[in-house]
């Protein structure tokens, strides 16, 4: 994986800016944490990326990838608040997001666009934003069926695991 030093990297980055932590306690799909998705969602997109030797802005994607579900509230619970989960959290991890660091316009697009086709009009618009969108659908449905045990297994061997970024941050 020629990509995934470079991605631990800019991951390591990210987490001494973001919060990211925030996401370890909330259930995303199945058994598996929004922290841990959004991990799977960076390792999948980023092995795709390479696999088809697709030419990316790697920071855009692992940001992008990483910031997609950072709406930090637990989906399952009820509540007016949330009603609207499936149309509104991009937009919320977005700001969220940005209460952090400054997000350049593609990686903006590509947390606003990853539940496209639900979000008619915020649709995939560069390579980043297609794999993300893809990745995440893929990671959701592996989850829900518990089908995701390769990507915990990968996202650890590739030090994606926050032990080991946390780690190295130390
Ligand atoms: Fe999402
Ligand atoms: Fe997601």
């Amino acid at each position: 994986m020629e990509y995934g030093e470079q991605a631990r990297r800019i991951l390591i980055e990210l987490h001494q800016q973001v919060p990211l932590e925030q996401m370890a306690g909330l259930i995303q799909h199945g058994t598996t944490s929004t922290y841990q998705h959004c991990l799977n969602v960076v390792l999948l997109s980023v092995l795709l990326a390479e696999r088809f030797s697709i030419a990316v802005d790697l920071p855009t994607l692992v940001q992008g990838a990483m910031l997609h579900d950072f709406y930090c509230y637990d989906w399952h619970q009820p509540s007016p608040d949330h009603r609207w989960h499936g149309f509104c959290h991009p937009r919320l991890a977005l700001c969220q997001a940005l209460r952090y660091l400054d997000l350049e316009e593609n990686c903006r697009g590509v947390i606003l666009s990853h539940m496209w086709p639900l979000t008619l009009f915020h649709y995939p618009r560069s390579r980043e934003a297609w794999l993300v969108c893809l990745a995440d659908k893929y990671c959701a449905l592996a989850e829900s069926m518990k089908l995701d045990d390769w990507l915990r297994r990968e996202t650890q061997e590739f030090g994606f695991s926050a032990l080991s970024i946390l780690r190295k941050q130390a």
